[in-house]
């Protein structure tokens, strides 16, 4: 038998692969889990954007404070010489915040690729066709995956000085092992003089920030169940979400702020051909959004092999963009 198959849906398949494999482990551990980093599929995508317009969620309006009324500021943080550079955003989603950045970049006449990189190859279709309309003269490259493959991918086409931006709290979706261990990745995949700008929101009232995961219409607790649907649709899974419902926790001590699904009833739900068992109030640990302190950020960075370059924060001093330059 030859089977022919094509480059890319070679890859979409070890990605469904992959997706099926993660949910099924986390569903089989103690406490179960699902990784957020599935969230954003098209519905996701809608849902967040959704999230982002929300009164409550704050985050997005007070990292667009930075990079609407300090861009000067922030791009003289990010490339203090005038060398070409390659300007790489993790997750760069619809990049609503760098466009300022790219606008300031572009008028002063830097020589930069963008090159976005982001697990959603729809949100970068989109991306792409806005940003060549809005700077016809902008290069862009587009990188759609894993974060660090796609950075080593980024690393290879060009030896030009790298600025890898990391927005929008996205760090916080790591516990703090995690954002440990992925710094220093992020440090190890770079060279020297190589730098990095990351967005991290600041623990602060702690009731503003549960209100910001916790909204009264349940725009947040439908981005959770929809990773539920998600699964149904891809994975053959058969969840019913109205037995599943949303809880959102913070603990300001830690800066640990979570949501997790409870499971309304003792049930069964089959993944493809694999049956997972609930008990009744079993939870499904959904997300991590961590919040720091000044301390916490600074050690993070120190432990990961940087030394300070700046720093700038919102006028309401809830969120703050690092910028660390690799030894
Ligand atoms: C996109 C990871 C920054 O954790 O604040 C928003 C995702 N989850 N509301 C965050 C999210 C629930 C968001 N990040």
């Amino acid at each position: 038998m030859n089977l022919q198959i094509h480059p890319l849906s070679k890859a979409r398949n070890s990605h469904h692969d992959h997706f099926r494999r993660e949910v099924l482990e986390g569903l089989k551990s103690t406490p179960k889990r699902l990784s957020s980093k599935y969230f954003y599929d098209k519905t996701g995508d809608r849902l967040f954007q959704e999230i982002m317009a929300m009164p409550e969620y704050y985050l997005t309006r007070c990292e667009l404070d930075i990079f609407k009324n300090k861009t000067g500021e922030l791009a003289d943080l990010v490339i203090p010489e005038n060398e070409p550079f390659d300007l790489i955003e993790l997750g760069a989603g619809d990049a609503m915040k760098s466009t300022f950045l790219l606008r300031h970049l572009v008028e002063k006449g830097a020589r930069f690729t963008y090159m976005p990189i982001d697990i959603s190859g729809n949100i970068l279709s989109i991306l792409n066709e806005k940003l060549s309309s809005q700077f016809p003269a902008l290069e862009i490259n587009c990188l759609e995956g894993d974060y660090f493959e796609m950075l080593q991918k980024a690393a290879s086409l060009s030896d030009r000085r790298k600025v890898v931006l990391f927005l929008g709290s996205n760090i916080g979706n790591m516990t703090v092992e995690e954002a440990e261990s992925f710094c220093l990745h992020l440090n190890r995949n770079l060279s020297s003089g190589d730098r990095v700008l990351i967005g991290f929101d600041l623990k602060k009232n702690p009731h503003v920030i549960l209100n910001a995961y916790n909204d009264k219409k349940g725009i947040t607790a439908s981005f959770n169940l929809n990773l539920l649907s998600r699964i149904n649709r891809e994975l053959k899974g058969n969840f019913d979400p109205e037995q599943f419902q949303h809880y959102q926790t913070y603990d300001p001590v830690s800066g640990a702020c979570k949501s997790f699904l409870i499971s309304l009833k003792k049930q069964q739900v089959m993944i493809g051909n694999d049956p997972v068992a609930f008990e009744e109030n079993e939870l499904i640990d959904m997300e991590i959004s961590q919040k720091f302190s000044e301390e916490q950020i600074r050690a993070l960075g120190e432990k990961s092999g940087f030394t300070m370059a700046g720093e700038i924060r919102d006028s309401k001093n809830w969120f703050v963009d690092t910028i660390w330059q690799v030894k």
